[in-house]
């Protein structure tokens, strides 16, 4: 989130039955909120795991259970922390943290020191890890060593406030070329080689393996839209070599060792000079600005003015796959997975072993995608093509409320876009779109059409490692239009956000339906104790775990749910007691939830991963500082004094950084337990 945050103004003007139309009849027939845990809990896992498919790709037959079960242990064994607003990384008892890879921190042996003036140039920062780090994933350098890998980052933005020097921000300093060429090295993915030495992890530098890509990194356009005329520019003809990867939100991995990094709010770095709205249905619908865009690019880098380069945009908003054990390869935009705001991706198989990405278009009112492939993963085959997310299907969710037979759970399916799919009028999307790389191109639109059922901010996606079931975050929504709205689903604006879960028919994550119910639905009972309302939250939010806008959301390897948010941190109004953004952690099977971390002033707690032994987590601190609209904004202008409200993570330091924060048990045990 930004101070100027666009995702919770919604793009899309269709009127399908909006997803909260469906979660207040699911909700209220079973009596979600009376009960808690509820009818749909229990058949959400009374299917024993050997019974379900995808996830671990481990085709191991069941084994027939021991007559006296050992006793079982809890999956989450720490004490919760408490919620605070101050300006520290707050873990619980018996754990420790340590920051490294910070913005700005040196990635190569001719990386220039941090300045903490924000003096760097372009060259500087390109030198320099990128600002404001989200989606991140840890690859063992060999095997599966837990004390050296590859850790891979996106950088999804950066705040100008802290960025540049108090003289650009003041206008003393004109805006130039270089301001907006170091904006775009700010932006993009770092791959660090990091270690773990005497108990402390540190960036190897040099290695060869140290990468930055940016917002001017060559990248290939690959899948089906690759070559097609919406992709060419005068600088490429052929449609298929694109200039950088920027706003990286979220992230996913392959089981073949390589990276996905998201491409979310693409269209905040599109504008035009020209004086003249000039922007087609689509780039509407995406979201590119009128005028003159809030990054101001297009200033002095003309492939950023739409009314100049009128395809520029369309060559972004793509899932990215990079390989971080070579860094001469250019990654590649994978247009098969649609051209959506991706927040990030999860990949499990088919029963059939095809690779199924799921993944969230983060916009108030906007999708859920599900990509299937055509070709099969073979583990065994390392040197098999590893393109297989160049050709699939894509499908976008429709939840329906189920039939009204007394069933527990909400039904769904996922609707194909191709363009011998259905739309309205006896028509079919071949009427709307002349080509697959259309639809593939303007995924939303194609959406639009199909009756895909509008969310509120679908966020991360994460799938459970044993029985394939699918969480969803749906962080908040400003934008519910007040019809929508009855006494099983009273908030008029969605301000805490819910987190739905789906099992897919027979446990097949290619299968066209599936059932759902939600998990949570966030609320205050702080604010509003009385059990009954719908802003206290469903019955495994308590005073003690209370939290708003679920965001970062992924599984680890023993099935713990590790929820980040990024919401409100004002602790009062509706969101009081619920003090700064926090990591929690939740028990799939009984919903429990515990709060696990609380970051400092002003930040979003994203992007996560695990050494493969589990001892260690990487947690990413985003924005710190940031105050937008905070009762406690400081009154001096951050020109002045840029560490008025967060002075994280080190006091002396220039300015807050953005940076990871990696967590262990100080008896060397696994985190969670
Ligand atoms: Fe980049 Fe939707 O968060
Ligand atoms: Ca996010
Ligand atoms: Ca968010």
């Amino acid at each position: 989130m930004s101070a100027f945050d666009l995702d919770d103004i919604p793009t899309n003007p269709t009127a399908n039955p909006h997803f909260n139309d469906v979660v207040k009849s699911a909700v209220s027939r079973r009596g979600f909120l009376k009960t808690g845990l509820g009818l749909g809990a229990v058949s959400f896992f009374t299917i024993p795991l050997a019974a379900c498919g995808g996830g671990d790709g481990d085709d191991t037959p069941a084994v027939t259970p021991p007559t006296t079960p050992a006793p079982v242990k809890p999956l989450l064994g720490f004490k919760a922390v408490a919620t605070n607003s101050g300006d520290g990384i707050t873990v619980p008892e018996g754990y420790q943290s340590q920051v490294f890879c910070r913005w700005g921190d040196p990635l190569f042996s001719n990386s220039p020191a941090w300045t903490g003036r924000a003096t760097e140039d372009a060259a500087a920062q390109a030198l320099q890890f990128g600002d404001n780090n989200d989606g991140m994933h840890y690859f063992p350098l060999t095997g599966t060593s837990s004390t050296e890998g590859l850790l891979v980052m996106n950088h999804e933005y950066i705040n100008p406030e802290f960025f540049f020097t108090a003289a650009i921000q003041d206008g003393t300093q004109a805006w130039s070329a270089d301001n907006v060429r170091k904006s775009q090295a700010g932006h993009g993915i770092s791959v660090a080689h990091v270690k773990l030495e005497n108990g402390q992890w540190k960036v190897v530098v040099p290695s060869k393996y140290n990468r930055r890509l940016t917002a001017y990194s060559p990248f290939t356009l690959t899948g089906p839209a690759a070559g097609h005329p919406l992709l060419q520019t005068s600088a490429d003809t052929s449609g298929t070599l694109a200039l950088g990867t920027f706003n990286n939100c979220g992230n996913g991995f392959t089981p073949w060792g390589t990276y996905l990094t998201c491409e979310e709010n693409f269209n905040g770095y599109f504008g035009t000079l020209s004086g003249t709205d000039t922007r087609n249905a689509s780039q509407r619908r995406y979201g590119l600005s009128a005028g003159v865009s809030g990054n101001r690019w297009e200033e002095h880098d003309a492939r950023f003015d739409y009314a100049k380069e009128r395809n520029e945009s369309y060559r972004h908003g793509y899932i990215v796959e990079i390989d971080p054990f070579d860094p001469t390869s250019v990654p590649k935009k994978r247009t098969a997975l649609g051209r959506i705001k991706h927040e990030n991706v999860a990949l499990t198989f088919s029963t059939d072993k095809r690779v199924v990405a799921y993944m969230g278009d983060d916009q108030a009112n906007d999708y859920v995608y599900k990509f299937v492939s055509e070709g099969k993963y073979d583990a065994a085959a390392p040197n098999a093509d590893r393109n297989l997310l160049d050709n699939g299907r894509l499908y976008v969710a429709q939840f329906n409320a189920g039939a009204a037979t007394g069933d527990a759970m909400g039904t769904g399916r996922w609707i194909l876009l191709d363009r011998g799919t259905p739309i309205s009028g006896g028509r079919n999307l071949g009427d709307l779109f002349a080509t697959q790389a259309e639809i593939l191109i303007n995924t939303r639109l194609a959406a639009d059409a199909v009756g895909a059922t509008p969310m509120d901010r679908p966020e991360w996606v994460t799938v459970h490692p044993k029985t394939g079931e699918v969480y969803l975050t749906l962080t908040n929504n400003s934008s519910r239009a007040a019809d929508k709205v009855d006494d099983a689903n009273p908030r008029a604006a969605n301000v805490y956000g819910q987190i739905v879960r789906w099992r897919e028919t027979g446990n097949d994550a290619a299968a066209i339906t599936f059932e759902w119910d939600l998990f949570v639905l966030a609320g205050n009972p702080i604010r509003t104790p009385d059990r009954g309302n719908l802003a206290s939250g469903s019955a495994n939010v308590t005073v003690d775990n209370t939290f708003n806008s679920p965001d970062g959301l992924a599984f680890d390897a023993d099935g713990r749910l590790w929820i980040q948010t990024d919401g409100s941190f004002a602790n009062t109004g509706v969101y009081q007691g619920q003090g700064n953004n926090q990591m929690l952690l939740a028990d799939p099977v009984t919903k429990e939830i515990r709060r696990f971390l609380v970051g400092p002033s002003g930040c979003e707690v994203t992007g996560i991963t695990w050494t493969p032994d589990q001892k260690y987590v990487f947690v990413n601190i985003q924005h710190p500082g940031e105050y937008g609209s905070h009762p406690r904004r400081p009154a001096a202008d951050p020109a002045v004094d840029p560490l008025a409200f967060s002075k994280w993570p080190e006091a002396s330091g220039g300015r807050p950084r953005a940076a990871t924060v990696v967590i262990s048990r100080i008896d060397g045990g696994v985190v969670g337990t």
